[in-house]
């Protein structure tokens, strides 16, 4: 998918002139600079790209400005709703990123330019959801990734995003905990991939059901800190049923998921 020979300047200023507003929504200095960094020329054009594509045809709001970049939910041609989740061109996390991608043996070829680097991170966050969608993990749906963009299925309900793990009530603690854990051990053994940012801030709950989010940093279990990243990942697990009641032990959990056939 090529940019179109012409931009159409006046498509371009309209993007602008939204992306301002909510850039001037936010009273806070801090996130106006993360607007101003998110949407830098080329972003804006990958998504004008996305948008002649017939991909999307609206960005509608920013649910979540992280680390990284910022999440939007985003309206379709039929109405329907995608997330929208742009990582950030400027260097703040660029040195964070770099630990990641550095020892997967996947992306063993990459330059050293920035762009390319976080071009590829968004490329691996992209080809991670699809490995564990392939397999039917409870993840969102990978749907279209360029450059710095990742278009994937929209977690929630009635155009509202979904709220995370952590502000959930509980009424079945138990099977919540099963299904995340049987994920763990599915992702680890038929992926090969270890989450590395597994919390209740990376799980979504639609309808009772724990999605899994934010897999940009899964590595494979090849990674020299594969083993580390699966102990903190299992550990989060344990402490938050914890305190939901859920006795769990934490050895065991590693056993299950990375020992023996
Ligand atoms: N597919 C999705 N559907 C709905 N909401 C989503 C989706 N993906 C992400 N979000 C929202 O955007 C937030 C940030 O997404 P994500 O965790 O992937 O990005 P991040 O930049 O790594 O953020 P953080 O630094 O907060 O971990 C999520 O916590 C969630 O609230
Ligand atoms: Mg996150």
């Amino acid at each position: 998918m090529g940019l179109p020979m012409r931009v159409d300047d006046k498509f371009l200023r309209d993007l602008e002139s939204k992306v301002l507003a909510y850039r001037n929504r936010d009273k806070d200095s801090a996130d106006r600079k993360t607007y101003d960094e998110v949407f830098d020329r080329t972003t804006l054009m990958t998504l004008y790209d996305l948008m002649t594509n017939e991909i999307i045809d609206n960005l509608d709001f920013p649910i979540a400005t992280g680390k990284e970049g910022n999440v939007f939910r985003a309206t379709t041609h039929d109405g329907g709703y995608l997330a929208v989740k742009i990582y950030r061109m400027s260097n703040a996390t660029f040195n964070n990123i770099q630990k990641y991608i550095a020892g997967d043996e996947r992306f063993r070829n990459l330059g050293k330019s920035r762009r390319r680097t976080i071009h590829t991170w968004a490329q691996k966050e992209y080809r991670n959801l699809e490995r564990m969608g392939a397999i039917g993990l409870a993840v969102p749906k990978a749907r279209v990734c360029v450059k710095n963009i990742i278009i994937m299925e929209f977690i929630g309900q009635d155009g509202t995003p979904a709220p995370h793990l952590k502000d959930m009530k509980l009424e079945n603690p138990q099977e919540v905990y099963d299904k995340l854990f049987g994920n763990l051990k599915r992702m680890y053994r038929e992926t090969q991939l270890v989450h590395a940012d597994f919390s209740e801030y990376n799980v979504l709950m639609l309808d009772g059901e724990p999605i899994i989010i934010d897999v940009g940093q899964a590595v494979l279990n090849t990674h020299p800190m594969a083993m580390e990243f699966l102990k903190r990942d299992i550990s989060n697990l344990a402490r938050f049923f914890r305190k939901h009641g859920i006795k769990s032990d934490e050895n065991d959990m590693l056993k299950q998921i990375a020992g023996g056939p």
